[in-house]
């Protein structure tokens, strides 16, 4: 009965989910809707997110769609402060949209303005979020920011060494801040998905690759990763927040390796040092590094 109640709290409330457009945010969006929330998708790709919230609206559902770039402060608190305005609250945050830079390249082949970049967005974004929502919260007296962070957030990814720091700097900001919400209403929780089918798992849209590295070759690097669909981990992820877990990992079977991790560090350490393949070894990519003596530059997209 307990349970069935915590999956109602969707019904009637309001979201916003940040990166609605596509992969994880877009399902997201979508079961948010189906369980009666109504949601505004906010993303670069405004017209794609247009796509998904007309989607959303013939199947029966509410949603809008709003051109929102995560780095600008003042836009999200716009976007906050609009959607209050129209719907009368904001019951939930979803601070998800995020880029990744030089996936399966070692550091040694990334730009300044690469970590930058990835830091501005994946933290950036995150921090613009909680301003932007969480005092809002606090007066409302009840609201859930969810901040997508990553396995990546919680061990070791040797090849993505930018897009660890920033989901870590995620994971930190989100247990820190469940702690300090708890008394004032407000709950704050942490996805972390294992490696989830999204066009981020070649790229992305707006993130960066190392010359030398196509998205085939990181694709087949997170494939042998056992991926599962969007669709799926929204289903799981948003019964999870429901119940008000502060980290959820789905799929499950990625807590054993944070458990490990927990126990054995040096051991873990051990292996992903050993199972470290650097894609970015090319011919091009290491030559470039060689020649300039500084990281090759990330390819434009
Ligand atoms: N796919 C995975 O395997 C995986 C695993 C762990 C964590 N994640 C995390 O899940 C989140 C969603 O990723 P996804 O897999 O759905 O990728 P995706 O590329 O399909 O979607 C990311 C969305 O974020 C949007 N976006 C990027 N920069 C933005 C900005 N500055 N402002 C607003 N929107 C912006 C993009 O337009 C896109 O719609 C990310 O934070 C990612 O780090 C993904």
């Amino acid at each position: 009965m307990a349970v069935q109640s915590a999956l109602r709290i969707y019904k009637d409330a309001t979201a916003i989910i940040t990166g609605g457009a596509s992969g994880i945010g877009r399902a997201l969006a979508e079961e948010l809707a189906a369980r009666g929330c109504e949601v505004v998708l906010a993303d670069l790709q405004l017209e794609q997110a247009e796509e998904v919230a007309a989607a959303i609206r013939s199947a029966g559902g509410r949603a809008t769609a709003a051109r929102l770039d995560v780095t600008d402060h003042e836009e999200f608190e716009r976007l906050v402060e609009e959607t209050v305005a129209r719907t009368g609250r904001l019951d939930f945050l979803f601070n998800n949209a995020g880029i990744s830079h030089g996936m399966g390249a070692g550091a040694r082949h990334y730009r300044i303005e690469d970590w930058r970049r990835v830091i501005e967005v994946n933290v950036g974004g995150t921090v613009n979020g909680v301003q932007a929502a969480y005092n809002l919260m606090i007066e409302q007296g009840f609201g859930h920011i969810v901040n997508t962070a990553s396995m990546a957030g919680l061990v070791p990814s040797p090849g993505t060494t930018s897009y660890v720091t920033t989901k870590h700097a995620v994971v930190g900001l989100s247990h820190n801040l469940r702690a300090e919400a708890a008394q004032l209403g407000v709950r704050v929780s942490v996805l972390c998905p294992g490696v989830i089918r999204t066009p981020f798992i070649e790229g992305g849209t707006y993130g960066r690759r190392v010359e030398g590295v196509t998205s085939e070759a990181t694709r087949e690097m997170w494939e042998q990763k056992k991926p599962i669909s969007p669709e799926k981990f929204a289903r799981k992820a948003l019964d999870e927040v429901a119940r008000n877990k502060g980290v959820v990992i789905v799929p499950g079977f990625w807590k054993l390796f944070w458990l490990l991790f927990r126990l054995a560090p040096k051991f873990c350490l051990n292996i992903a040092t050993k199972n470290f393949k650097d894609l970015g070894r090319s011919p091009a990519a290491v030559g470039r590094t060689a020649r300039k003596g500084s990281a090759a530059p990330a390819e434009e997209r």
